[in-house]
């Protein structure tokens, strides 16, 4: 699974750094290094009012807030390698 998280301009100002960080600490948290390419991105072109634009595979998600962010990860990370392990 790769998640690419955009360190474009707006989604910068709205706190990609920070997502960057929780994504980092949650892949540690969870063991998930074998399983998951973390990455930032240029401009996926999806700027939101508010929050950051995530692309996990080919799906993107934009929104994303460190408040959201533990509800994001369960549901769209955790959950899915659970499934794609199934
Ligand atoms: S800067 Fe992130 S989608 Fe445009």
């Amino acid at each position: 699974m790769i998640i690419q998280i955009c360190v474009g301009s707006s989604c910068h100002l709205k706190g990609s750094e920070q997502l960057v960080k929780l994504f980092q600490n949650a892949v540690e948290k969870y063991n998930l290094d074998n399983e998951v390419t973390l990455a930032g991105s240029f401009c996926i072109g999806k700027c939101n009012r508010i929050g950051v634009t995530i692309q996990i595979d080919d799906d993107i998600f934009t929104g994303v807030t460190p408040d959201s962010f533990e509800s994001f990860f369960n549901e769209n990370v955790l959950t899915r390698l659970e499934k794609e392990s199934e």
